[in-house]
């Protein structure tokens, strides 16, 4: 038995185990509350979250509305609905113990908005606030209003100094720790920065030094890090437990708690990750937030970056002209042969990308896209997929093609639709379930058996 010393996170000791927030619908009132059951940290995703109908089923979000503003308006008062029934929900099957967190994504659409009326709705039922992608400025004052803890997750001590300076400095009593997620191992949105090589990962305990070197110097010794991306066995982390340099941890585990019976997709998923073997979780920069992201390499995705080769640039005049996107465009005659070979394999519909280049995709592929592009409902602050931007209403530029509707593909994955059409999100170490003697006979553990399984180091 691994010796793991309670931690004081959000107000309260507890295991230094922690859930990591998984949307859409992934992480949810009742794995949250199991979490937090078992003595640890429980986190829901309050991204777009179910809520259900009198009878306990979940509505479907469906969006009638004619305009991108109408259904942006459902799309909000969906996610309160959700959110608020999942945060009753956790605190119900708490059973008082543990903490209950909320996981946002900053830069999903009306952000702030959604946060507000959630804490309104769901009182008492909620003891923090965690929140990433993106540079959440606002987020301290948000929870200092509410009387809630909040913590940022981060992927360097870069980014966590930027926002304690700017803003973390004001609401320092209600910073109950900092989520480190590792940008080359964590599962969902990852934190690369511009300078950062996807390819070439870097050790995450000199950056974990780093972040609490950053912490001490602004007197935040006594708050926790919460280590995310890659945690599996903790006999793998005892270096990280009781170590002066890295001062007080916790762990996250994002990935590994989606195989427990409280999770929804834990019975539908279980085959695909079983099955996976090192290398099949995909790094990419296809997300329409315009972040890197890590998810199972199935047919979507293998689809997208078949997109992205299937590319020409467009050029101011050439003997080479087609029709791309309804207008006609001249293209680098060099690359003729391959156009001339994709179009004769029927990838013959051609659509011009924000980048001054043209992408050849089947008249199928192009006939979803558009219809998708049309339908956004504004789930995120700005989207480069369909040029969605919540502040004006477009982004300026031409949508995108080579990305996709992360709302549609995220919500299809929790309710049933195709593995292989949907964004699968996992973190680099999924293959691990394969590989791991506790899932052997394709069991899946009880919230509480994973924790106690996790206690023993393994
Ligand atoms: C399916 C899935 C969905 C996720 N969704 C979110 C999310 O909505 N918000 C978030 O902050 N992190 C999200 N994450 C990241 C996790 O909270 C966690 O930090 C990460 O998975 C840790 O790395 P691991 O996968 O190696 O355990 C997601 C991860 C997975 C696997
Ligand atoms: S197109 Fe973009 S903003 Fe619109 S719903 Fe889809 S992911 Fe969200």
């Amino acid at each position: 038995m691994l010796k793991l010393d309670l931690v004081k996170i959000s107000g309260v000791e507890v295991l230094p185990l922690v859930e990591g927030g998984k949307g859409i619908s992934i992480s949810t009132g009742e794995t949250c509350g199991a979490w937090a059951s078992a003595g640890g940290v429980g986190t829901f995703s309050a991204v777009n979250a179910d809520s259900y109908d009198e009878n306990g089923k979940i509505i479907p979000q469906i969006y009638r509305g004619r305009s991108r503003l109408e259904r942006r308006q459902e799309l909000i008062d969906y996610a309160v609905a959700g959110g608020i029934a999942q945060a009753k929900i956790a605190r119900e099957r708490s059973n008082g113990k543990g903490r209950i967190h909320m996981n946002v994504l900053w830069e999903m659409g009306a952000c702030e908005e959604i946060l507000f009326r959630i804490l309104e709705g769901a009182k008492g039922c909620v003891h923090a606030i965690v929140c990433g992608a993106g540079m959440p400025y606002n987020l301290g004052e948000i929870a200092s209003q509410f009387g809630v803890y909040y913590y940022p997750i981060v992927s360097s001590a870069r980014a966590f100094s930027a926002l304690f300076r700017r803003s973390f400095k004001k609401a320092r009593d209600f910073l109950g720790g900092v989520v480190y997620e590792d940008p080359w191992l964590a599962g969902g949105h990852n934190g690369l920065s511009n300078a950062e090589d996807p390819l070439k990962p870097l050790n995450p305990y000199l950056r974990l030094v780093e972040l609490r070197k950053t912490m001490d110097n602004f007197s935040l010794q006594t708050t926790p890090i919460i280590i995310a991306g890659g945690v599996w066995w903790l006999s793998e982390w005892e270096d990280y437990v009781d170590n002066k340099e890295l001062g007080l941890t916790a762990f996250q585990f994002g990935t590994r708690s989606i195989l427990t019976t409280e999770c929804p997709v834990a019975k539908t998923w279980q085959p695909k990750l079983m099955s996976l073997k090192k290398g099949d979780v995909k790094l990419t920069p296809l997300s329409p937030t315009g972040f890197y992201s890590s998810a199972i390499g199935n047919k979507m995705l293998t689809d997208l970056l078949e997109l992205q080769d299937r590319q020409v640039d467009i050029v101011e005049d050439s003997p080479l002209k087609i029709i791309a996107s309804g207008r006609e465009v001249s293209i680098d005659v060099s690359r003729s042969e391959e156009v001339n070979s994709w179009i004769k394999n029927g990838f013959s519909a051609a659509m011009s990308t924000p980048s001054q280049t043209v992408i050849f995709a089947t008249p199928e592929q192009s006939k979803r896209i558009l219809s998708d592009q049309r339908s956004c409902c504004g789930c995120l602050s700005a989207c480069r997929f369909s040029s969605w931007c919540q502040n004006g209403g477009s982004l300026g530029k031409i949508p995108d093609p080579r990305s996709f509707c992360i709302q549609k593909s995220l919500q299809a994955a929790a309710h049933g639709g195709d593995l292989d059409a949907s964004l699968i999100f996992a973190g680099h170490s999924a293959y691990r379930f394969g590989e791991d003697p506790f899932y052997a006979n394709n069991f899946i553990p009880t919230t509480q058996q994973l924790v106690d399984r996790i206690m023993t180091g393994y």
